[in-house]
């Protein structure tokens, strides 16, 4: 397992280009299913997710091209020739369960694997299977398969989610776009990803309204054709390239960066004392003072501080003038980076889903532990700041969700490189 080893860092100074969203892509791909005509992806990242999601659709009977060194997909589902996700692929990603939806509006009949509990929590798909069987599937749960089938057929209905989730969202919509009639999902989660999931499938022939607000309503259609569509740009990658400047000091522009979709991240961040402003080519992030102010976080659903970016900004705040205080609210177990950074002189009291970091000075560098994708960036981040060499072991949980990191950091002066294990 690869490590990658920062070292303190001086000023930033540079570009960041910002890849097309992992979270996008990964509810994109499986929208293949519903069509028997191609559908080309454009600006997708270079992940291992992305190779993973590949796999399973693969796996499945769909053709999966990557052109232009993976910037492209180009994908057809016409010869669909399986109808089980199998869990080998399924437990190593839980987007896998993205086909389920498109699965069942497109043969009538599903069988995936039930993900299991990932590192920041159990995972549960209870409203997945509430929402689709609205839709008139039959669903049961057998050998820790989701079995599901609609010999008639999908019908539309009105769906009221008991919690904004994407997933549960993302599988609902692609489903309801061939259900016969009218579906209305409420209380739908409103995240970037769910407006670039329904301008492809609009693309695609569907008839779809709200996307964006907490109410989508989706008029069923027959069939749908074949499109190309580009991968909105990574708000993630973006947010957590954002902070490089803010741990190190300097000036750094994120290529493709738009406002929109980082607007409640910004405003945390511009509390912190950091400098956002927008230009032609994307955002410019500065720190003009010596040390960023504490301040409070609390992670809701989109349009809230997002849930992906609290470990990032967790590592910033180690080093604030005051007291932060952090709260998880969409995950149950989502502050495994904190122990890894007291390692590095942090100080941190985690309550449940309440963490509270005392700023300290400055961090000392640490062989740390990535446990999930976005804690592993977070690590590198401190790593930029702390005094001293940082090793950061299982890198692959950052290769899910990160491309090239040490390129992008690299490029705007950091001290990064990856040791590849012997
Ligand atoms: C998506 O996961 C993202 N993944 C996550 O990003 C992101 O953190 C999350 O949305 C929240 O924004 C992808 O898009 C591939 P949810 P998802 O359904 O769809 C509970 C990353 O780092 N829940 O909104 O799984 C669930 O347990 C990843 O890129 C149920 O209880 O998120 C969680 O506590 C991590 N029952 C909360 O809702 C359900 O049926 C949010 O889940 C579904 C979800």
């Amino acid at each position: 397992m690869d490590s990658i080893i920062v070292r303190g860092n001086g000023p930033l100074k540079g570009q960041i280009p910002i890849a097309g969203a992992k979270n996008a892509c990964l509810t994109l791909m499986p929208a293949t299913l519903l069509s028997e005509e191609p559908l080309t992806l454009t600006n997708a990242p270079r992940l291992s997710d992305i190779k993973t999601m590949s796999e399973l659709l693969g796996s499945l009977g769909a053709e999966v091209t990557s052109l232009q060194d993976g910037k492209v997909l180009a994908m057809s589902s016409h010869d669909i020739n399986n109808h089980i996700a199998d869990y080998d692929i399924v437990r190593k990603m839980r987007a896998s369960n993205l086909v389920l939806g498109p699965m069942l509006a497109r043969l009538g009949h599903a069988v995936v694997s039930l993900p299991g509990g990932c590192a920041i929590g159990a995972r549960p798909m209870d409203l997945h299977i509430h929402g689709l069987e609205a839709l008139g599937a039959q669903i049961e749960l057998k050998d820790g398969y989701l079995h599901a089938q609609a010999p008639k057929g999908l019908k539309g209905a009105v769906i009221e989610l008991a919690f904004a989730s994407v997933g549960a969202t993302e599988n609902i919509l692609m489903a309801s776009t061939l259900a016969k009639g009218t579906t209305v999902i409420k209380n739908a989660a409103r995240e970037p990803e769910i407006v670039d999931l329904a301008t492809c499938l609009r693309a695609m022939g569907a008839q779809i309204d709200g996307d964006g607000t907490s109410e989508i309503t989706i008029q069923g259609v027959d069939r749908l054709h074949g499109a190309t569509h580009p991968v909105v740009a990574d708000r993630i990658e973006l947010g957590t390239y954002m902070l490089a400047p803010a741990f190190c000091g300097g000036e750094v522009e994120l290529l493709g960066g738009k406002m929109h979709l980082v607007k409640s991240f910004v405003e945390k961040l511009e509390m912190t004392g950091i400098h956002v402003e927008e230009t032609k080519a994307g955002l410019k992030v500065a720190r003009r003072g010596a040390r960023v102010q504490a301040v409070d976080i609390t992670t809701e659903p989109f349009p809230g501080f997002p849930t992906d970016l609290q470990a990032q900004m967790m590592a910033l705040l180690c080093t604030a003038e005051g007291t932060s205080v952090l709260e998880e609210k969409i995950f149950e177990n989502r502050f495994m980076h904190a122990p890894e950074l007291v390692r590095m002189g942090a100080s941190i009291e985690v309550h449940g889903g309440t963490a509270t970091v005392h700023g300290v000075e400055q961090l000392k560098g640490a062989p740390v532990m990535a446990t999930d994708l976005r804690a592993s960036v977070s690590l590198i981040l401190a790593g930029l700041a702390a005094e001293g060499e940082t090793i950061v072991s299982r890198v692959y949980h950052l290769d899910r969700g990160y491309e090239r990191v040490e390129e992008k950091l690299g490029n705007v002066g950091a001290h990064i490189e990856r040791v590849k294990d012997t």
